[in-house]
């Protein structure tokens, strides 16, 4: 089996949503930490948005919301990034991620912390580890939550580090390309 196959294998499931209708199962009444409820990227999208962000052997890369750890896994696997952090609130899906990660071959490459991104005490870049200095980070989180989520993502973008948001434009930054549903940010073009 091919690693593409591998990874697909893990990865492809009816969480999948499509792309006109970002959070179908989102819900009133979510918790004021919620920054976006779980929804998986489509992988094809997954492969598309890396692709689109340039990610390569000299990236490292943050997943600010990880969910099931795809985009992680897949910079790493598919793309040969140097190494992948994802940040998740969500216990269940950090341990997901971690046994996709090892099952894909990349658990020391992808890793995975349990975190909630509006703690004010949380410094994204302390997560960095072996990922350190980062270079792109990723965003599928809903925009009502950008003053939640936004001073990781200024912190890491001011230090230099790429941004690309799924589905949502955010303010503020210097757009480099976009082509819906993908926005990619940087501070140099
Ligand atoms: C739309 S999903 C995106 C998942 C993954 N990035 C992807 O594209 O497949 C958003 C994720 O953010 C997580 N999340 C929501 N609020 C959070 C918070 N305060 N801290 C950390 N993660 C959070 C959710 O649990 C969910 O897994």
């Amino acid at each position: 089996m091919s690693s593409r196959d591998e990874w697909k294998q893990h990865y492809d499931s009816s969480d999948d949503h499509a792309d006109d209708d970002p959070f179908p199962k989102m819900l009133d009444g979510e918790a004021h930490n919620i920054l976006g409820p779980y929804v998986a990227t489509e992988t094809t999208t997954v492969v598309k948005a890396l692709r689109f962000a340039g990610v390569g052997p000299q990236d490292c890369i943050i997943d600010l919301g990880s969910g099931d750890g795809r985009f992680c896994v897949a910079a790493v696997q598919q793309f040969r990034a140097r190494a992948a952090v994802g940040i998740e609130i969500d216990a269940e899906l950090v341990r997901a991620s971690q046994a996709h990660a090892t099952a894909c071959g990349v658990g020391s490459k992808a890793r995975f912390t349990c975190a909630d991104l509006t703690d004010p005490l949380l410094d994204v870049l302390t997560l960095a580890g072996d990922a350190n200095p980062f270079t792109l980070a990723i965003v599928f989180l809903l925009p009502e939550s950008e003053p939640l989520f936004e001073r990781h993502v200024r912190r890491l973008y001011d230090g230099g580090v790429r941004i690309l948001s799924l589905a949502f434009a955010l303010t503020g930054l210097q757009l480099l390309k976009s082509e819906r549903p993908l926005y990619l940010y940087g501070r140099d073009g």
